[in-house]
Formats: C-alpha cells, structure tokens, sequence
C-alpha cells in the first residue's frame, strides 16, 4: 500500500422514507436553498412535490434551475451560478443523478468565484470556497452523491472534464431505494455498468500488497452480478434496488480505493466519446472497458487472472494468464451484454469518421493511466477494436 489519510465528510442518509430528514438537514445550512434537477423524472415521479411540501413547512425560500442534462453542461452551470450570486442562495439542494448533483457541485463552487465556472473545470482556478450543497438522489451510478467530483461538458469545444475538491463533498445524501423505481431499465442497465466500472478503475492500480482491497473490490463486483440479472427483471423489487443503489455509492466513495491510485483510463477515454457524441456514460463504458482490457492485459497478465478466476469462475487448470485473464474479459463482455449493455460504437451509430476528434480529446491533458501509461496509439487502438 502507499501511504494514505481517508476523510470523508458526507453524511449518508440510507433508506425507505428518509426524504424526511430534509427537516433537520437544510435548516442547518440556510434558508435561501436553490433545487437543482434534470428534465422532469422528478415531476412525473411525485419527488418535486415532496421535496417543495417539505420546503413550505419548514419555511424555505426555494429558487430553481431545473433542466440539468445528463452529460451536464458548463452552460447549466452559469445559470446556476448567475442565481445564487443574484438571490443570495444559501444552500444547494440536488435532487436526481450524477448529473444533476455534478452541476449542483460546479455551481456550489462557481457560486464563490469571480470568473467563468470552466476555469474550475479545467483546473485553471483552484476552489477556496463553495456554497454547501446536499443530494437526495434518484439513481445508482456514479458515487457523485458521497465525492468531491464533478463532470462538466463544454459543447461548445467539445470538452468533458472531471474536476474535484473537498469544498464539495456534499453535507447530506439522502438514498431512498423507492427513488429509484422509476429510473428506466437502459438507465439502470447503464448505472449499473457504471458502478462495476469504477471497481475496475480502482483494480487496476499501482501499488503492491491489497489483499483486503482487492476482496473489497471483488466482493462488490459478486454482489452486482448476483443482482443486476434480477433488478433488470423486477424494477420495483425494493431489494435489489436497495442492493444496487448500496454498491453505487461504496464503489466511489474512497473505501475501496485506500492506499493506492486507481487507473482512469477508461474514464478518460470514455468521456471523450461523451464529448463530441453526447451518449451515455456507462452505455460508453460498456464497449469501451473490454477493450481497455485487451490493451493493456500484457501489462499484468497476473492481475487479470486474478480478476477472472475470483469474479468471472474461470476454471485455471492448464491455461497461462493469459488465456485466462482472456477468457475474463469474454466473460465481462458477455454478462453486460446479456443485461442489455452496448457492445460496440457502432451500436450509437460512432463510425470512424472522427477518430482522430477522439484522440485528441482523449489526449489533450496529456498521457494518463496508471495501471499503462496510454500512448495516443493505444488509445487509437481501443476505440478501432469496438468499431
Ligand atoms: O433529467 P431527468 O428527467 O431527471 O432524467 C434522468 C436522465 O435522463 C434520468 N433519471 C434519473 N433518475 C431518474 C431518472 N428517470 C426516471 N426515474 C428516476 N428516478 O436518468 C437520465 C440520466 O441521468 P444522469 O444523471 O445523467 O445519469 P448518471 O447518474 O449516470 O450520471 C451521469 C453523469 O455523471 C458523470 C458522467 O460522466 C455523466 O456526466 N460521472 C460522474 C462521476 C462523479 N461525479 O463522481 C463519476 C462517474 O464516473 C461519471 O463520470
Ligand atoms: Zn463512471
């Protein structure tokens, strides 16, 4: 392991009804709130009017920038930030998915800035303060409801960058499995390739000696694969809703990454294809992990059979690790696609005609990985495969 201190400050707030805790949460951090949501689940699934009735009884006065698109855009974020700085917003509330509490992060720190909120994005300005926020959300995937991470995309240049800060680690997440009912089966398919995407990026890492990490991480993955097959099945079954929407948040909330630094690639690779397409982020992990796989299972070929035989039941005997590790990605890219994840670009009609578009996005803060430096070759390279 290398050398870590862990903190994590948000309070998770898990379970059947706990909406409620609105109540007590918000009055702590101000009465000016700003909601912040997508393009309307919230109105059809009754959650807007629970969130607005509870604002009423304990006397908030609530402003609201709703509309947040999946991929948010830098463009959300100015609004957002251009009401807080006009009404004097006190306090965030995000009510959705990852987008929706992204956004909420960007403008939290946006909020505090004098400049354009993309300086944060790319890093140009580094946060010293935000607004609090808080998320009720309304879809397992992304972790963002428990980190200090946002994604933000420029549509303009065709850029989506991940940014961070401890600033905006939300107060309070409330996960109600019932939020989740309504969340579409292709979004909880793409949630759920999401969620075993970034216990992937943290496998993949840099440091010797993680035993208990790697069980951690192999442990999650079970538990997803147990479930996932059901969930799609049965979308208003509250255990496996309440399993799912569980593994979500520790797949990236810092537990399972302690001592070491994950790889991200396939982060990185994937939100360039985000960038100038606008698909869904777990649909364009889907074609894009297996292939990251490929590329890189020489770097390693010990880590990927540990992964096969562990996760995937690949029977060892008489294979090298090679074949094995081999025989795991298969088995990876047969399990997303037996739940209905895309398997190749082309499934989102991405011929390639801007390939060297990819690349450049992909590129342009300069070589990445950790588990293999990618080279633009490589990177070229994982996209032709899922061609
Ligand atoms: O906009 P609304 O109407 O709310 O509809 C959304 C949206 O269309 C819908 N939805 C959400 N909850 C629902 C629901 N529909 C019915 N019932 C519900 N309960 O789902 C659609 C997708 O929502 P979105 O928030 O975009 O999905 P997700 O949570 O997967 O977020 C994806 C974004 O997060 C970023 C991704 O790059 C992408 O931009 N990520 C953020 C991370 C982080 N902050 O740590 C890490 C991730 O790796 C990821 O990169
Ligand atoms: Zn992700």
């Amino acid at each position: 392991m290398k050398n870590f201190s862990y903190h994590n400050p948000t309070r998770l707030i898990f379970g059947k009804g706990q909406l409620e805790k609105l109540r007590e949460e918000i009055p702590k951090y101000g009465k000016k709130v700003l909601l912040v949501y997508g393009s309307g689940s919230i109105k059809r699934n009754g959650l807007y009017d629970q969130v607005v009735s509870i604002f009423k009884e304990i006397g908030v006065r609530w402003y609201e920038l709703s509309g947040v698109e999946p991929n948010p855009k830098i463009t959300s974020v100015r609004e957002g930030v251009e009401i807080c700085k006009r009404e004097g917003i006190e306090f965030l509330l995000a009510v959705g998915g990852g987008s929706v509490i992204d956004c909420t992060k960007a403008i939290a720190a946006g909020a505090t800035y004098d400049g354009d909120p993309w300086d944060i994005v790319i890093k140009k300005h580094r946060p010293k303060d935000a607004l609090p926020l808080g998320t009720v959300l309304t879809l397992a995937a992304t972790g963002s409801e428990m980190n200090g991470s946002s994604v933000i995309t420029n549509w303009e240049t065709n850029e989506k960058y991940g940014w961070g800060s401890p600033l905006v680690y939300p107060k309070f997440s409330i996960l109600d499995p019932v939020h989740t009912f309504t969340v579409p089966r292709e979004q909880t398919v793409y949630g759920i390739v999401d969620i075993m995407s970034h216990v992937f990026e943290h496998y993949f890492h840099d440091a010797e000696n993680t035993p208990l990490q790697d069980r951690m991480c192999e442990g999650l993955l079970l538990t997803v694969m147990e479930t996932a097959p059901k969930l799609v099945k049965d979308l208003h079954n509250y255990e496996y809703r309440e399993t799912i929407l569980y593994c979500g948040t520790m797949a990236l909330n810092g537990m399972l990454s302690m001592g070491f630094s994950g790889d991200w690639s396939t982060h990185n690779i994937e939100h360039a294809v985000s960038a100038v397409y606008d698909i869904p982020h777990g649909g364009g992990l889907a074609i894009l992990f297996p292939s990251w796989m490929e590329q890189v299972l020489p770097e390693n070929p010990a880590r990927f059979r540990q992964l096969a035989v562990r996760v995937f039941g690949v029977d060892p005997s008489g294979k090298t690790d090679e074949e094995i590790g081999h025989e795991g990605i298969r088995r990876l890219r047969e399990f997303w696609t037996s739940i209905g994840a895309p398997a190749r670009l082309t499934d989102y009609g991405i011929d390639g005609s801007k390939l060297d578009v990819l690349v450049d996005r992909a590129m342009r803060r300069g070589e990445f990985g950790v588990f293999k430096k990618l080279t633009a070759k490589d990177v070229r390279e994982i996209y032709e495969r899922v061609l």
